[in-house]
């Protein structure tokens, strides 16, 4: 006999409902074996909103005033948003020794540089490139721009705020600690103004292609770690929009579990001396880095 917890227990329609309501939105499959887990991160929404079942939740999902935010707070409940400063260092380093110079280079004459973190959670990826820019010290006067987006609005507000505790900095050494935080109580940094002043964050979905809030095309885009969530239709979608956002010759920076391996023909494979990265081809092809 289940044991009884006073909650409604979603059915197989419920859920099939409710994941493919999710999917449309903002292409994250909820696979089969995860009834449960959105069973669990949802409850608390029927809760707060006082309502009985999951059909009445999909119902108010659909059609009540308050939807659309209903959808953002469930989505929300759904998603993870791990992250931390310096994840990955090995693809890093070779960004910083292999991409940058060749950004240098190129945009030599233009002295700008845009670089757009898509999934950028609370801020800790984004506000980590406006700091390898700063440590390359190759671009003293450039017009620098990290822009990080992502679907959740509360990881955005704690983006923008810039604060963090141990967990996101469990990767980063004491010299960069002291370089780029300030601390504002225990436990507790701030990303120092310098580094806050070239990163700007934005709402977006990366389901809504036509709405991507950036002034330009950009030199370079960390997607790490966001594509693992949508099934293979989903992805493509995204990496098309990447690939129309990364001007000729861009760099696509993937998570280190992450690659374009029937996904997409689009990018180039750049073998670089430390790391893998994919590149958007130069116009009348690519080659060499
Ligand atoms: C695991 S975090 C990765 C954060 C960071 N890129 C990193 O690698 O450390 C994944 C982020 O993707 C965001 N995300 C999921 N689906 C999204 C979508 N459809 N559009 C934009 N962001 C999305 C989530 O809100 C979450 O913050």
């Amino acid at each position: 006999m289940p044991f009884d917890t006073g909650r409604p227990e979603m059915t197989a329609e419920e859920f099939r409902l409710l994941r493919d309501f999710v999917y449309a939105y903002c292409g994250i499959l909820v696979r089969d074996d995860m009834k449960y887990v959105m069973e669990r991160r949802l409850w608390p929404r029927l809760e707060a909103l006082g309502l009985t079942d999951f059909s009445t939740y999909y119902r108010y999902l659909r059609f009540d005033a308050q939807r659309r935010s209903e959808l953002e707070t469930a989505v929300e409940a759904l998603t993870t948003h791990e992250t931390y400063f310096f994840r990955e260092p090995r693809q890093l380093k070779a960004f910083s020794e292999e991409v940058l110079p060749v950004l240098e280079r190129r945009n030599a004459r233009s002295r700008r540089l845009r670089i757009w973190s898509a999934g950028c959670s609370s801020g800790e990826e984004a506000y980590t490139v406006a700091m390898l820019l700063l440590e390359s010290g190759r671009f003293e006067g450039w017009d620098l721009e990290v822009h990080g987006t992502d679907i959740s609005r509360r990881v955005l507000s704690a983006a923008r705020l810039g604060e963090y505790g141990p967990s996101a900095l469990r990767s980063t050494s004491p010299d960069k600690l002291a370089r780029y935080f300030v601390h504002v109580g225990p436990n507790r940094v701030r990303v120092r103004d310098d580094v806050r002043a070239m990163v700007s964050f934005g709402h977006h979905n990366l389901r809504d292609v036509d709405s991507v809030p950036l002034s330009s095309r950009v030199d370079a885009v960390f997607c790490r770690n966001v594509l693992i969530y949508f099934d293979a239709p989903a992805r493509q979608r995204v990496l098309r929009l990447l690939y129309d956002k990364l001007v000729p010759g861009g760099y696509l920076m993937l998570g280190h579990s992450e690659n374009l391996i029937n996904l997409s023909a689009d990018f180039e494979l750049v073998h670089l001396r430390g790391d893998l990265v994919y590149r958007r081809p130069e116009l009348g092809g690519g080659g060499g880095t």
